[in-house]
Formats: structure tokens, sequence, C-alpha cells
């Protein structure tokens, strides 16, 4: 039971989520790579790299998701959350396999993907939510989370219709698709975790999904290439 105070206290916490969402699709907006790939006009090598990036952190959903949870649940703190937490550890297994077969159809075979160097943006990213997972406030990847849906809902199934309308990266239409699947289904799933998240009351939990919320909206930008396709990296 919630009393007036807490719903509003829920709706203050949730609005302070959404605009670290907002942030994020707006720092996206105005990357130069990431914006030509949300806008569908980014070069073949460009997406090559986004996807490697995206493989290299995407990777790691599943068991950061479900540890967290599990710890959760080992810990005897908000049940509801450690459930959504597992749940969302399955709906993400497997899409790593997503990334893989783009990148296939796009001419990269997995070794190239795998000996590619990460971007820091990717490394910072994966041990920050190893590390709430594992030893931090286990809540706190439901921030991250929140935000790349938020993007995903907002920018993922946009970009893969724009990628293939404008048709310059060959074989274009096999190779979509990681941001056409997300698009289809972040939307539901960014509308269940506002719906769950607005019944938590705890303080120091929302402080928690803030802050990795923040530091999402910080990292994410930088796993795109720096500099547009005059300055490549290479990806080995
Ligand atoms: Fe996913
Ligand atoms: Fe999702």
């Amino acid at each position: 039971m919630q009393t007036q105070t807490e719903n509003q206290t829920g709706t203050h916490w949730l609005a302070a989520l959404d605009g670290e969402a907002r942030g994020l699709v707006a720092a996206v907006d105005v990357h130069p790579d990431a914006g030509r790939l949300f806008g569908g006009t980014i070069d073949t090598e460009g997406y090559i790299h986004y996807l490697i990036q995206t493989y290299h952190y995407a990777r790691w959903s599943t068991p950061i998701l479900g540890e967290a949870g599990e710890r959760l649940k080992r810990l005897g703190r908000h049940p509801e959350l450690a459930e959504l937490l597992v749940q969302k550890a399955g709906e993400e297994r497997g899409h790593e396999r997503w990334l893989l077969s783009d990148l296939a159809n796009l001419g990269c075979p997995r070794e190239r993907v795998e000996e590619a160097a990460h971007r820091p943006a990717v490394d910072a990213y994966v041990g920050w939510n190893f590390f709430t997972s594992r030893s931090g406030v286990p809540t706190a990847v439901l921030g991250t989370a929140y935000v790349l849906e938020y993007l995903s809902q907002t920018r993922a199934g946009v970009a893969a219709e724009r990628l293939q309308a404008a048709a310059s990266i060959p074989n274009i239409h096999k190779s979509v698709t990681f941001l056409r699947s997300h698009g289809a289904l972040d939307g539901d799933h960014v509308a269940e975790m506002a719906r769950i998240l607005g019944r938590l009351t705890d303080s120091e939990d929302q402080a928690a999904i803030l802050f990795s919320a923040r530091a999402t909206r910080s990292l994410y930008p930088c796993i795109f290439r720096e500099g547009g396709p005059n300055r490549l990296t290479p990806e080995g």
C-alpha cells in the first residue's frame, strides 16, 4: 500500500530517470557518428564499428542482469525487482548472436569481431555494471537497462528503416536484425519497467538506479567512432 507522499516520490524520481533517458537520446543525436547511424546515413565501416562495440557490451547483458537478480534474491530485498532482473536476463539472452549474424552478413567474420579493440567506454560500461551487479547495489543495473531500452524504443526501429531505405551499405537488408528487433521489443519493456519502478520508494535504490542511468548516459555515446569516416580507427 502506498501513501500519497510515496506516490509523489515515485512520480518525481521516475521523472528524473526519464530525464537521464532523454539526455542519452539527445547526446547520441548530436554525436556525429551516432547521429549518422540513427539517421541511416552511416558508412559501412562506421556501422561495423557500432555493431562490434555493441557486441562487446551486449554479450554480457544476461550475466550482468541475471547475477544482479539472483544476488538481490539472496539479500532478500525487493523481490519484484529481483524477478524483473531475472526476467530481463532471459529477454537479453542470445542478442549477441543477432550482432554476430548482422556482422557476418556485412562480411565481418566472428574472429575479427572477437579480436577488435574495445572503445574505453565499452570496458568502463562492462566493468561498472558487473561491479553493481556483483558487489554494489544490484538494482542499479535497472538504470542502465532503462536508458538503453528508452534509446532503443525511440531510435532503433527508425534507424533500421532508414539504413535499409538509404541502401548505401551492401547487404544492409540482412544486417539490421539487432536494431530492428530492439525497436520492436523495447517500447513494451520501457513501459513495464516504468510501471514497476514507479512503486519503488527506497531512496538508496532510487539513487543507485539514477547513478547507473547517468553513467550509461555518459558512456554510451563514446562507444561510437570518433571523428567520423575520415578518421577510421582500425578494428583489427
Ligand atoms: Fe537486447
Ligand atoms: Fe528490452
